[in-house]
């Protein structure tokens, strides 16, 4: 894979980065966009609560909302623009995990 195609923070990472696809078909890519949604690509199901998939329309890139002010959650409907959600998360390491006892 080439250095540069998985950039995070990029804002239709969809059209820069769908090349990725093409080495890693079965991989799913999450991007945390600052002050926006988390975009998925890839391979990839949402299920509810229940464990019921939702029906995505054949869709292999979507958007979740963050913020929690979609009209449409779980997925992103824009309003995160309109109502001024500031949340950047950049890439860092987390610990490893806790053992189960
Ligand atoms: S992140 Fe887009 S509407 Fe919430």
């Amino acid at each position: 894979m080439r250095g540069g195609l998985l950039l995070a923070n990029q804002r239709f990472p969809e059209v820069a980065n769908r090349e990725w696809l093409r080495y890693r078909p079965a991989m799913t890519k999450i991007t945390v966009l600052d002050n926006g949604p988390l975009r998925i690509e890839g391979n990839f199901t949402i299920c509810d609560a229940s464990g019921k998939e939702f029906g995505l329309g054949g869709r292999t890139a979507l958007s979740l909302c963050r913020c929690g002010k979609s009209a449409n959650l779980p997925f992103c409907d824009g309003a995160h623009a309109r109502t001024g959600f500031q949340s950047a998360c950049p890439a860092r390491d987390l610990p490893p995990p806790k053992p189960k006892v």
